[in-house]
C-alpha cells in the first residue's frame, strides 16, 4: 500500500476540483498555554535520544522530583528500561516544542488492570500545559488498553504533580518520605488533547511496529487493535466502557 492519503480540494476561482495528497500525520498538535504549540507522538521502542534530551533540560530538583533521588545522569539500566516501550503494557509519549524534545509521559502496567504513571517536562517548558497534554494522551491510551487503576509516587513538595495526579484519580498519602497512592483512573475533563487523533496515531504506531519495513506510514486506517473503544473520549474511565480483551 502506498503511504499517502488523498483528499479532494477546490481550487477557488475556477471552481475546478483538484486532488491533493497529504502524508498521514506523525504527531498530534497541542496548543500550549500563553501561545505556542507542541507536537506529541509515541516514543518508539529503543528511542533514547529524546529521553536523554529531556533529562538534560531538567534541573537537579526536577530530576529528583521525577526519579525520587538526585541523579546526575540516567544509568544504562534505567535508559534501557525507560525506552523498552511496547505500545500496550508500557506506553510513553514524547512532546516536542519547535522540534526540541520537551517532555515525556508514560504508563507502565504493574498489574492486570493497574498501571503506574510518570512524567517529566523540561524546566523551561513548565507551566505551559505540556505535562497535562501528555498525561491526557497516555491515560486515554491506558484506559483503552484495559487499565482501570492508576498509581503514582511523588515527593511531598511536588505540587504540580500532585495537582495533576489528583485530577486523574490518584489519592496521594504519605508513605515514608514520599506521597504514594492508587485509585480508579479518571480521564481529564475536559480533554487536553485530540484523543481520537492520539488513538489513531497510537494504533498506526503499533501496526507499523509489526510492518515488515517498520515504517510508520505503511498502516493507514488500520482496524483498531489494542485501541478498541471509541468511548476513549469519555471523561470517565468506567462502565459503560467496553475495552478490548479483559486482562483482569
Ligand atoms: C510535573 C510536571 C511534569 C508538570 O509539567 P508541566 O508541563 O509543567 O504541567 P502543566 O503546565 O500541564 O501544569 C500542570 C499543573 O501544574 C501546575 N503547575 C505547573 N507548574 C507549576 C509551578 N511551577 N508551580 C505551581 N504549579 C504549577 C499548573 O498550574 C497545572 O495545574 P492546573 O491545570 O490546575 O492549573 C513538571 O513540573 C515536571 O517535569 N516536574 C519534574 C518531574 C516531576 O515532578 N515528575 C512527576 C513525578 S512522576
Amino acid at each position: 500500500m502506498h503511504a499517502i492519503t488523498h483528499t479532494e480540494t477546490w481550487t477557488g476561482a475556477r471552481g475546478k476540483r483538484r486532488r491533493s495528497f497529504r502524508q498521514p500525520r506523525d504527531h498530534v498538535p497541542v496548543r500550549l498555554r500563553a501561545g505556542g504549540s507542541a507536537a506529541i507522538r509515541p516514543l518508539h521502542s529503543g528511542e533514547e535520544a529524546p529521553l536523554l534530551a529531556v533529562f538534560d533540560q531538567m534541573s537537579s530538583t526536577s530530576r529528583a522530583n521525577r526519579y525520587l533521588v538526585g541523579l546526575p545522569r540516567l544509568t544504562r539500566s534505567m535508559i534501557d528500561a525507560l525506552v523498552r516501550v511496547d505500545g500496550q503494557d508500557h506506553v510513553a509519549w514524547l512532546g516536542s516544542v519547535d522540534d526540541r524534545p520537551a517532555g515525556i509521559a508514560r504508563y507502565v502496567r504493574v498489574g492486570p488492570a493497574t498501571a503506574e504513571v510518570a512524567l517529566e517536562v523540561a524546566d523551561a517548558d513548565h507551566g505551559r500545559g505540556l505535562g497535562t497534554a501528555l498525561l491526557d494522551a497516555v491515560t486515554s491510551l491506558a484506559c483503552l488498553n484495559g487499565i482501570r487503576r492508576i498509581q503514582a509516587i511523588v515527593l511531598p513538595d511536588n505540587r504540580p504533580s500532585q495537582r495533576l495526579l489528583t485530577k486523574i484519580g490518584v489519592p496521594l498519602l504519605p508513605s515514608g518520605s514520599a506521597l504514594e497512592g492508587e485509585g480508579s483512573l479518571r480521564l481529564l475533563d475536559p480533554p487536553r488533547v485530540d484523543r481520537a487523533a492520539v488513538v489513531t496515531l497510537a494504533t498506526r504506531a503499533l501496526d507499523a511496529r509489526d510492518a515488515p519495513d517498520g515504517s510508520w506510514t505503511t498502516a493507514l486506517d488500520p482496524p483498531a487493535r489494542s485501541c478498541r473503544c471509541p468511548e476513549a473520549v469519555s471523561p470517565r474511565c468506567s462502565p459503560p466502557w467496553q475495552p478490548g480483551p479483559d486482562r483482569s
